[in-house]
């Protein structure tokens, strides 16, 4: 982060027309002190769940500097940085839902209202994007780095005692949204991680039988 408190390059925050001016300096305020000790590596790998509801607080500025570093280490083929993240919190969530509305021009009140409603179930929109270049490094795999960074931020996030459920749905594929958050068509959402505080207990972590997924090649 610079001196002025904003990501530069790959992250992103949703063009300015689109969120009021007091969301933009959020990233400087320190919302939550203190969540205790971040668990390891590998407990944070291997416990992480997906929370549907998501309240205040979300990661402190500091939190979430480390949460986006921690995505910033996903595999890239090629060092293409295929990556942009959009953070869209406070009121700038709002207008992202106005945006989706206007852009998309759902055809029923029940749609009109989901997607009205859907932003406001966390604090913190993390918003992955792939700007697929041309080249010989394939889009999918420019897409799978991507991936890989929301994945290290999800798990980043529970590291820190947050929560956060990755989702996609149409709003991920339709071009009028890309054009309504300043993206190129040729641009892929990759996902939107809703980050926060989880409001009821983690569900158990499912255990997998590793033979059922896993097996030696030749056999
Ligand atoms: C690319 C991708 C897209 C997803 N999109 C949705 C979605 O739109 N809606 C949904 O309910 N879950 C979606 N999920 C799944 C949830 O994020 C979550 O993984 C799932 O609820 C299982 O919970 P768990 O991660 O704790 O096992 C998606 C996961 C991935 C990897």
């Amino acid at each position: 982060m610079d001196a002025e408190g904003s990501y530069k390059d790959v992250f992103t925050r949703v063009p300015e027309a689109l969120i009021p001016a007091p969301t933009l300096t959020v990233l400087l305020k320190p919302q939550n002190q203190s969540r205790g000790k971040p668990v390891d590596a590998l407990t944070a790998l291997q416990t992480r769940t997906a929370a549907p509801r998501l309240v205040e607080p979300a990661p402190n500025a500091a939190e979430l500097e480390q949460i986006l570093k921690a995505g910033l280490r996903a595999p890239d083929h090629g060092m293409l940085r295929p990556w942009k993240f959009l953070l869209v919190e406070g009121e700038g969530r709002q207008k992202l839902a106005q945006m989706f509305v206007e852009a998309t021009q759902p055809d029923t009140e029940e749609r009109k209202q989901k997607l009205l409603t859907t932003p406001m179930r966390a604090p913190l929109i993390i918003v992955g994007v792939a700007t697929v270049k041309e080249g010989k490094v394939r889009p999918n795999e420019q897409v799978c780095s991507v991936a890989a960074a929301l994945q290290n931020m999800s798990v980043a996030c529970h590291a820190l005692g947050y929560a956060s459920i990755w989702l996609t749905g149409g709003m991920c594929y339709d071009n009028r949204v890309k054009l309504g958050l300043g993206l190129k068509e040729t641009d892929e959402i990759v996902g939107f991680l809703y980050v926060g505080t989880a409001t009821v207990q983690e569900r158990p972590v499912p255990q997998h039988n590793l033979a059922d997924f896993v097996q030696r090649w030749p056999a």
